[in-house]
């Protein structure tokens, strides 16, 4: 019953939903996908060949595709041969998708603290984590924005660590007028569902790194050695090695096929996601209850648009627009929180979490839709 009539409110059959996050396809995307059932080769071929082409040409530096986000990180990890023994410094305010991929190496991924403006990692609270097993720095680029991350490069630089960029949710920004990714050591991105853009599912490893490069390839495909070569000319490998642990995490035609099509609109997306979040800042800038993130929007694209309530019950606040019609989110869980990952006290992540709430926000809201957020929001928060 209830599936039912979120459905039929989401089609706008029953009064309004304002969804919080949304895929956003159109003709294009369906015809893609058609084409490739059409040519009934579904798995990893000349689509993300492509896909990895413009993509290359979009960063100008190598791009590997793979499944999700998730995967993108884990083999970037370990392609750098970070396993079992070694840590790695992340935020502990971030999905669990991060942690994850950390765990998944065999690594143990340490919690730090945020920067409570941004919702990027601390690099002083990192540099008191460091140990001898230190091997890597995931910064997060929460909601799209990076944080001061020159200052994460310089303080990897000076301790020797690798940089594993968490840019989930950060394709199509900038940092310092540079393309995210286009600079760095390594970026992973996220294709998943409500990204920047799409492939249904999806993520990317983007480095000059040749070594990581090559390893990613492989690994993407359980480990067999060049078989990406072979796939991309629709044949593949039948005699083979394989030297390393690999996975099933290849990206394929289907995805790549809506890839290909979202990048078109990515401009389109990109303009009216800042134009949407600039709204909001505007509306909510005078309400004393809301404090704002330090976010530039000329600069990110943004991926979600999460505000800071001052002294407010947030579960209350989600309810009363719950029962309007308007979807919220929690970004995140802190993660020394979760079982699997307890870990010590974090007073200005735990005093953070409370208060981070996010509104609603894809490029097929209107402005007339974030008016009215705004307008609601600001009514439940004076009541
Ligand atoms: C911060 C962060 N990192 C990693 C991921 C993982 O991406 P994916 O869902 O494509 O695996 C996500 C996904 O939402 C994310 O928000």
């Amino acid at each position: 019953m209830a599936d039912w009539k979120s459905k039929m409110e989401s089609l706008g059959i029953m009064g309004k939903i304002i969804r919080l996050s949304k895929s956003v396809i159109g003709n294009a995307e369906k015809k893609a996908v058609m084409g490739v059932l059409d040519r009934e080769y579904l798995g990893m071929g000349k689509e993300v060949q492509d896909f990895e082409n413009e993509l290359h040409d979009f960063l100008g530096r190598p791009v590997v595709c793979v499944n999700t986000g998730t995967s993108a990180l884990h083999l970037a990890l370990q392609s750098l041969g970070i396993g079992s023994g070694d840590e790695v410094l992340v935020q502990s305010l971030t999905y669990v998708a991060s942690f994850q991929a950390i765990s998944a190496t065999g690594a143990t991924p340490v919690p730090c603290e945020v920067i409570p403006d941004t919702v990027t990692l601390d690099v002083k609270d990192a540099r008191k984590r460091l140990t001898e097993r230190t091997k890597a720095v995931m910064p997060v680029h929460y909601g799209g924005g990076m944080g001061d991350l020159d200052e994460i490069y310089e303080f990897a630089h000076h301790n020797g660590l690798r940089v594993v960029e968490d840019a989930c949710h950060a394709f199509g920004g900038n940092y310092n007028g540079q393309k995210v990714g286009s600079f760095g050591d390594i970026a992973c991105f996220s294709f998943d569902g409500i990204k920047n853009i799409t492939c249904g599912e999806g993520g990317a490893v983007v480095t000059d790194d040749v070594d990581v490069l090559r390893k990613v390839r492989d690994a993407r495909l359980l480990g067999v050695e060049k078989d990406t070569e072979k796939r991309y000319k629709g044949e593949r490998s039948w005699e083979f090695d394989v030297k390393s642990q690999g996975f099933r995490y290849h990206m394929s035609n289907i995805m790549a096929a809506i890839g290909i099509e979202q990048m078109k609109k990515l401009p389109e997306f990109s303009s009216r996601r800042k134009m949407l979040a600039q709204r909001y800042r505007r509306n909510l800038a005078s309400c004393n209850s809301i404090e704002l993130l330090k976010q530039d929007f000329d600069e990110i694209v943004p991926h979600i648009f999460v505000i800071k309530l001052r002294n407010v019950d947030r579960e209350k606040i989600r309810e009363q627009l719950q029962a309007l019609g308007i979807q919220t989110g929690v970004h995140y869980m802190p993660n020394h929180l979760l079982s699997f990952y307890r870990d010590g006290s974090f007073p200005v992540t735990e005093a953070l979490f409370p208060k981070l709430l996010t509104l609603p926000l894809h490029p097929d809201l209107g402005e007339e839709d974030i008016d009215h957020v705004c307008d609601e929001l600001i009514k439940c928060l004076e009541e």
